[in-house]
């Protein structure tokens, strides 16, 4: 962070904002109810469908407490078309409680703003800043986008974490004199300079600053890895016992999730009805079923996917044919063959 000059970027970038900034309704003052509202209508929404919908919406509700008294169908009528809808319930709720427990003013206390209905970090630090002047941190998407070239910070901006290497990186940075036009300045320089794709590095008032630049890396940041898809996987694991108090194990495939490890027979659920189990066990088998009984059921959550496990405990009379890859093992050499950690749960129930 020593790397960058924090007194002329704090100043470059104020000195752009208050040349540069694009005139919006909400920027006419400081007033915290509208700074609110619009930081509301700006989640997932873009700045020209919001400015008729925050005018409409001033017009409709000027003040807190006139919001705070509308009727809820009033309020969602003067949503329509902008989504999320509970965004506007939300705001509502809150409004109402700022009426009745802060004598209708926005309280500028962190932790009483945050506690707010619909009030998260981001818009907490937003209001915090833009309304109240006080140093706070307001990241979104934008500000970290923005933050991870000027700094080239390389961590995950999809993980919820990264935000707060986000905020630790706006606290050293924020200007104290004037930490509103500093954060409008960050949110300004992301929609019209420091865009996604192509940003106008050339036009950029803390280019000087800009360590991605420097190392020609501005478009390969921020990094944002693709969430990858969990899927659910449902089975029956069984904990087949045979007469001699010997345990069925089956090995798994060569290739492919816990390769070659060993583990209690597993079957889709979607493969076999809980009614008809018995007989899939004594046709795969070619054994008699004797009884069957609920284990504790077992979650794993891989990268990828979830394993989801109904553990049943078979006890089988007479002779079991052995399909492939399987093997009947003592309770105690089990302890000898390598189980994934969900058959270790299993394991450790008997
Ligand atoms: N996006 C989020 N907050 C904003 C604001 N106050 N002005 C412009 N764009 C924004």
């Amino acid at each position: 962070m020593s790397i960058i000059n924090i007194p002329q970027f704090q100043e470059d970038l104020i000195i752009w904002f208050k040349n540069e900034q694009r005139q919006l309704p909400w920027r006419e003052n400081q007033d915290p109810y509208r700074v609110w509202v619009s930081e509301i209508m700006l989640q997932q929404t873009k700045v020209d469908t919001v400015i008729p919908y925050f005018q409409n919406f001033m017009d409709h509700f000027p003040t807190l407490t006139a919001l705070a008294n509308a009727d809820e169908q009033k309020v969602l009528k003067a949503w329509e078309g902008l989504g999320y809808y509970s965004r506007a319930r939300n705001l509502q709720t809150a409004v109402r409680e700022v009426v009745e427990q802060y004598d209708a003013k926005v309280p500028d206390d962190p932790k009483q703003l945050g506690n707010l209905k619909g009030v998260g970090p981001y818009t907490k630090g937003a209001i915090l800043s833009i309304a109240f002047d006080k140093a706070e941190p307001a990241v979104d998407g934008n500000v970290m986008r923005v933050l991870s070239r000027i700094l080239r910070i390389e961590e995950d901006i999809a993980k919820p974490k990264t935000r707060k290497t986000f905020e630790a990186a706006v606290r050293e940075l924020i200007s104290e004199e004037n930490p509103s036009a500093f954060n409008q300045g960050l949110m300004e320089l992301g929609a019209l300079v420091c865009t996604p794709k192509k940003p106008s590095c050339l036009l950029c008032p803390v280019q000087e600053h800009c360590i991605a630049y420097r190392d020609g890396v501005e478009q390969t940041l921020p990094i944002k890895k693709k969430k990858i898809k969990q899927s659910s996987h449902t089975y029956f694991a069984l904990v087949i016992q045979d007469d001699a108090g010997n345990y069925l194990l089956e090995q798994r495939p060569e290739q492919g999730l816990l390769a070659q490890l060993w583990q209690f027979p597993m079957v889709k659920k979607n493969e076999v009805d809980e009614k008809h189990l018995s007989a899939y066990i004594q046709e795969k088998f070619q054994t008699e079923v004797a009884d069957i009984n609920d284990l504790e059921p077992v979650k794993h959550v891989f990268s990828h996917l979830t394993w989801f496990l109904d553990v049943k405990h078979v006890t089988v009379k007479g002779e079991i044919t052995l399909p492939t890859h399987m093997e009947q093992i003592s309770k105690n050499e089990i302890k000898q063959y390598p189980l994934p950690v969900s058959h270790q749960n299993i394991y450790k129930q008997l």
